[in-house]
This record gives C-alpha cells, structure tokens and sequence, in this order.
C-alpha cells in the first residue's frame, strides 16, 4: 500500500514509518524542518504542511492510498505561545488531509490525545465528549471533528496518551525524562494522584499501520496500554526494570503540592473497546513495553556506577541512539 506519513520526524512519526516499511507498505515521509532519516526509507521530503496549496499538489501527486498523519503541534505550552500555528496544524491541516483523502480514495488516519478530556472521570469511552482544558486538547478536538465530516467512512481518530519508547533525541520518552533527572543527581517528584495509560510507541505505530490495511475501520478510536498508572506508580516500574533503587530516585508527589501548575487533568484512562476487539495488534501490558526500552543516550556512565551493569549498545544503521 503507498502511504504518506506527516510529521515523520515526530516521536511518533518516526516510529509509524518504521512500522509501515516493517509491514511491507510503500512509504513517503514527510518531514518538516529537517529530513527523514529511517532505515530502510526510500522516499521522504521535506515541505510546509501549513502551505496548504503544496499539501494538495503532494497529494495530487502522490495518490497515495492511505495518509497517517503525525504532524502537530502537540505541546500545551507551544500551542499556547503560537496559537495561530496550533489551528493550522492541529485543524487545518487534518481537515485539508481528509478532504483530499476523499478526494483519490484514501484512507485517512488521523492522531489525537487523551487531552481532549478534563480528566474529571477517566475510563473515556471513544464516544464521550470531549471537554479539553486546553488550547492544545481545544484544538485537537476540533481537528477530529473536521477530519470525519469530511471522510467519516475513510477516515479513523486515534486518541492516544502518554508515548513510552525510544526518542531519537533522547528526550521524549517517558523513561528518557527521567533519566535524565536521576544521571544529573536529581530525585524526581511524581504524582501519585494523576493517572495516565501509557502505550508503547511501537504497538502504536502498528494500530495505526493497521488501521490504514483495515478498510472496514473508520471513527473514532481510542489505543492506549492495558493499565492506568499514576504517575508514581510508572517511575517506580521503571527504575525496578533498570534494577535502579525507586526509594533513592523518586519521591511520591500530590498535585495539591504544586498549586502553581494550573488546570491538569487527572485520570485521562482510556476505554479501548471497540478497537482492542477489531484489531490484530495487542494492547500491551506495561511491564511489555519497559522490555523495549534504552538506556537513553548520555547516562550510561550514570547508569553502570550506580547499578554495576554494563551497557551494551547496538549500533543501528541511520539511527542515533
Ligand atoms: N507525545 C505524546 O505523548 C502524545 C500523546 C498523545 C497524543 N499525541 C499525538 O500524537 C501526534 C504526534 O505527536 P508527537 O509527540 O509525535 O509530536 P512531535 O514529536 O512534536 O512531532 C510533530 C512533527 O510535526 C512536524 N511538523 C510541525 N510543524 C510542521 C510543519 N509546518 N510542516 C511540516 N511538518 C511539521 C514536525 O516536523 P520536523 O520535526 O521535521 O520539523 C514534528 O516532527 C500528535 O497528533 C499528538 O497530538 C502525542
């Protein structure tokens, strides 16, 4: 299948492309400020998916037969500090990306975040209404709408949550931040009363990838990890994972602690139903997903004084961990 995969470059992006070409597809990558380097990759370009006018000539062009699109602006903070960006990204660009999708017949999938809930419940169904907090989920939630007006049955959401992987910069990952608190000597406080459902970038990539071979699919899904987690209790499997002492690195934390924080929502647990019962992808347990983790670039030393193990890094071709 010829897919086109929008912000290529992203956390997830990256990790979609991987899984495509893993999955035998023809793949474009899109890159934004820099090119895509993947294994294996072919075809990629770089171009302004905010041109609105050069979004529709690449798919004029390209014809693909299905677009996973990756690209955002997928911070509160920077959505807050360029709004105007934010709608182009987060809406006008998944609404232009639907309509051509309609237009040459292809499928179109779309990513979205558990940010479009304020937390107050958790357990969201994938039909609950959304209720963002934020300029960030305020936007994402509008971008799911524009994509299934104008491509419901060719069209899938997928809210997803909290990315737990490899980053090619060694920062993203939910183990890399922590990481780097503990090699620079630090405690890192963590909230035991905010819950989150961490998914494996990786099985995320899949569900996407899936979802493109999946003709009959289409709607809004929600694809997260098995479990709810409080924050707490995330960091405490991830230093056992690495034989690292959680008592010494993390410090149990309330969010009435930092008052200062703002609005943050709570429990943004997810309900995977129907979508865990469609696809062939798993959803993965957690203690799953720690078995595919790095130690991030630049603690090894760290890592080897403070547990006696030694760090053996596989050298990838075109990857730079
Ligand atoms: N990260 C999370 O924990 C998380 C959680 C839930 C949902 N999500 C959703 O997952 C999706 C991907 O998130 P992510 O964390 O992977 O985002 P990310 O790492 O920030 O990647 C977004 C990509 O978009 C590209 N991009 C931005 N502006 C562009 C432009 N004008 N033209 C072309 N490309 C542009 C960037 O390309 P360059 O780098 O090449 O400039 C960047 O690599 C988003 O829809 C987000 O809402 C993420």
């Amino acid at each position: 299948m010829r897919i086109i995969v929008t912000g290529a470059n992203g956390f997830a992006g990256r990790e979609v492309v991987i899984a495509a070409l893993r999955r035998g597809h023809d793949v474009l990558a899109v890159g934004g400020s820099k090119a895509v380097v993947v294994p294996g990759l072919l075809r990629s370009i770089t171009m302004d998916l905010c041109d609105i006018a050069a979004v529709q000539t690449l798919m004029l062009e390209e014809f693909p037969q299905a677009v996973i699109n990756c690209a955002a602006l997928a911070t509160i903070d920077g959505c807050d500090r360029e709004p105007a960006k934010a709608e182009a990204l987060n809406i006008d660009l998944p609404r232009r990306l639907a309509q051509l999708s309609f237009h040459v017949g292809a499928k179109c999938i779309h990513l979205s975040t558990d940010m479009v809930f304020d937390g107050e419940t958790g357990r969201y169904a994938n039909t609950a209404s959304p209720s963002p907090l934020h300029l960030y989920g305020r936007t994402k939630a509008a971008g799911e709408v524009e994509v299934l007006k104008y491509g419901r049955e060719h069209a899938a959401v997928i809210r997803t949550t909290l990315l737990n992987g490899n980053s090619g910069t060694g920062d993203r990952g939910l183990h890399e931040r922590l990481f780097k608190d503990w090699a620079a000597g630090k405690q890192t406080p963590l909230f035991t009363d905010e819950i989150r459902q961490p998914v494996s970038l990786s099985n995320l990539a899949d569900a996407a990838v899936e979802l493109c071979e999946r003709p009959n699919l289409s709607g809004v899904y929600h694809w997260a990890g098995l479990e709810p987690l409080s924050r707490y209790d995330m960091g405490v499997k991830v230093a056992e994972h690495f034989g690292l002492d959680p008592e010494k690195l993390i410090r149990a934390a309330q969010r009435s602690d930092v008052p200062q924080l703002g609005p943050r929502p709570r429990d943004l647990s997810l309900q995977l139903h129907p979508l865990a019962g469609k696809l062939r992808t798993p959803a993965q347990p957690f203690a799953d997903q720690l078995n595919e983790l790095r130690i991030p670039r630049g603690t090894e030393t760290w890592y080897e004084q403070a547990t006696g193990r030694k760090v053996v890094r596989l050298l990838e071709k075109g990857i730079d961990f």
